[in-house]
C-alpha cells in the first residue's frame, strides 16, 4: 500500500448570491455571524480553484454544511464547483449536516432591500440524490437511511463517511441501527485488512475543553461512540461543525487511540484547508493550509484578516449591544424577557467597553506585565475568544496575556468552584481548568502533526 493522500475541507456554506444577501436586515443579522454569508461564493471558487489545480493529491473529502442553511439553489450552485472539481480530475466525498435541509415548517432566508426572503428550500430526503456523485455512488456499502457510506479511498484505507440527522428518533445521534450498520462496516475492513478513517460533522471529542459543557458542539453520546469506534479500530476520524481548529487524541479502557481532526470552516475565521497523508505503518501526517485569498473588496485585506476582523466584530458588536441595546443581545440567548437584568448587562457593558486590562488588574489585585495594562478589556476579551477558536492558543504561561488570564482564573477559583456544571457526558465540570486549556493550548499541535494511530 501506498501513502493515502487527501484535502479535506469543511462547513463551505455556500451561499447562491442571487438569492440575496444585501440590505438593513441583512447588516443587522451579519452583527453577530462569525460566519461570511455574501462572501462565501467567492470564499468557495478560490477554495476550489486551489484544489483543483493542487497536485499532492488527487481526493477532496468534505465534511458536511455544504450550503449555507439549506436553501435549495445554494445546493445547486455547490454542486456546479464540485462537478468542476472532478472535471479536473478529482475524486469528491462529501457529507451532509445540520444546515443542508429544513424540516416541514422551518424556512430558509436570504435578504435584499425589501427584508427578510424565504427562498426554497431542501428536504433531507432529497440529499442523497443531490450528492449522489460525490460519494454514494461509489460506495462499498450505504446505509440510505442514515445517509452514510464506505468507500475504498485507495488500495489499503477506507473513509466511512457519516452523518448524524437520520436518527429514528429525530435526535441528533446513532441510533442502534446505525451502529449495528456501524460495527458491520468496521468489522468488515478488519477481516479485508484494511485501515478505516471516518468522516463526521459534528465533533466526537470538544474540539476545545469549554466545548465539552455546550451540547450542541459535540456528537451525542461521544463517550461511547468515540469508545466503540477506537476499539473497533477507527483511530482517525475528521469533523468540522464549530468552525475551530484543533487536534484531540482519546485513548479508550482497551488502549485503543481516537484522534479527532476538526478543521475550520473555509468561510470563516481561522479559515484553514487539511492536507493529510495516511501511512501504511498506521501514521497519519496533519498539514493546514490557509485559505487563499478571495474575489472580493476586503478593502486590501488578506482572507485571513478579513475573516479574523468579521470575528472580532461579532465580539465586539455583542458587548457593544451589552451597554447600549440589553434587549439585543439577551434575544440571541432566548433572554429578551429578563427585564430585570438588563440594568446589570447595561453595566457590565459599561465597564467591559471602557476598562483597560490593567485596570482590572488593579481592582483585583493582579501583577499585568506592562505590554498589556493598556489593552482595552472588550479587544482582549475578542482575541481570547478568537483563540479559543483558532487552536494553538496562546494564552497560556509564558505569554503576558496568557499570565494575566492564569492569575485571573486563579483569583476566581473559589467562585468557579462553586458553579456546578456537567459536562455533556455528565462528569462534573472542573471550571478552572476547562478554561486554562480552552485559553491556552497545551496537548497536540492543532494545525501540523504526525499521529501514530495505533502505538
Ligand atoms: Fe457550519
Ligand atoms: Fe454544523
Amino acid at each position: 500500500m501506498e501513502d493515502l493522500k487527501f484535502y479535506l475541507i469543511t462547513d463551505p456554506h455556500y451561499f447562491e448570491p442571487a438569492l440575496g444577501a444585501r440590505g438593513a436586515a441583512y447588516d443587522e443579522f451579519m452583527r453577530f455571524e462569525q460566519k461570511c454569508f455574501a462572501e462565501t461564493a467567492a470564499i468557495n471558487r478560490s477554495v476550489f480553484e486551489y484544489l483543483k489545480k493542487a497536485d499532492k493529491a488527487d481526493i477532496v473529502l468534505i465534511a458536511g454544511d455544504l450550503s449555507f442553511n439549506g436553501e435549495k439553489e445554494s445546493h445547486l450552485g455547490f454542486i456546479k464547483l464540485l462537478r468542476e472539481l472532478q472535471a479536473a480530475g478529482k475524486k469528491v466525498y462529501v457529507i451532509t449536516a445540520d444546515h443542508d435541509f429544513k424540516n416541514e415548517g422551518d424556512d430558509c432566508f436570504a435578504f435584499d432591500e425589501s427584508g427578510r426572503l424565504t427562498p426554497e428550500s431542501t428536504r433531507r430526503e432529497e440529499l442523497y440524490d443531490l450528492y449522489y456523485d460525490f460519494g454514494f455512488k461509489d460506495a462499498i456499502a450505504v446505509d440510505r437511511q442514515h445517509l452514510s457510506y464506505v468507500s475504498q479511498l485507495s488500495d489499503g484505507v477506507r473513509l466511512l463517511a457519516l452523518n448524524n440527522d437520520g436518527a429514528s428518533d429525530g435526535t441528533r445521534r446513532f441510533d442502534e441501527e446505525h451502529i449495528k450498520w456501524i460495527k458491520e462496516q468496521t468489522k468488515k475492513a478488519r477481516d479485508d485488512g484494511q485501515i478505516m478513517i471516518a468522516m463526521n460533522h459534528y465533533p466526537l471529542l470538544p474540539g476545545q475543553p469549554i466545548f465539552s459543557v455546550i451540547p450542541s458542539a459535540v456528537q451525542r453520546e461521544s463517550d461511547s461512540v468515540t469508545t466503540m469506534l477506537a476499539d473497533e479500530g477507527v483511530h482517525l476520524v475528521f469533523t468540522g461543525h464549530m468552525h475551530n481548529h484543533s487536534i484531540n487524541e482519546k485513548i479508550t479502557e482497551k488502549g485503543n487511540k481516537l484522534y479527532d481532526v476538526c478543521t475550520g470552516s473555509i468561510i470563516a475565521d481561522p479559515a484553514m484547508i487539511r492536507f493529510v497523508a495516511v501511512t501504511p505503518d498506521h501514521m497519519a501526517v496533519i498539514k493546514s493550509i490557509e485559505t487563499p485569498d478571495f474575489d472580493w473588496d476586503t478593502g486590501g485585506k488578506s482572507c485571513k484578516q478579513y475573516l479574523s476582523d468579521l470575528f472580532d466584530s461579532m465580539i465586539l458588536n455583542m458587548l457593544d449591544d451589552m451597554q447600549h441595546n440589553p434587549e439585543r443581545v439577551l434575544s440571541r440567548f432566548g433572554a429578551e424577557d429578563k427585564k430585570s437584568i438588563y440594568p446589570f448587562v447595561k453595566l457590565a457593558g459599561k465597564i467591559v467597553n471602557k476598562i483597560t486590562v490593567g485596570g482590572v488588574c488593579r481592582l483585583l489585585w493582579i501583577k499585568c506585565d506592562k505590554s498589556v495594562k493598556p489593552i482595552l478589556l472588550k479587544d482582549y476579551v475578542a482575541e481570547l475568544v478568537r483563540n479559543v477558536f483558532e487552536g494553538n492558543q496562546h494564552f497560556r504561561e509564558g505569554n503576558p496575556k496568557g499570565e494575566v488570564f492564569i492569575r485571573f482564573l486563579n483569583r476566581l477559583d473559589p467562585i468557579l468552584k462553586k458553579i456546578n456544571l456537567k459536562t455533556v457526558d455528565g462528569k462534573q465540570a472542573d471550571l478552572f481548568e476547562i478554561l486554562k486549556h480552552s485559553a491556552g493550548n497545551y496537548g497536540i499541535d492543532d494545525y501540523n502533526a504526525i499521529l501514530d494511530l495505533i502505538g
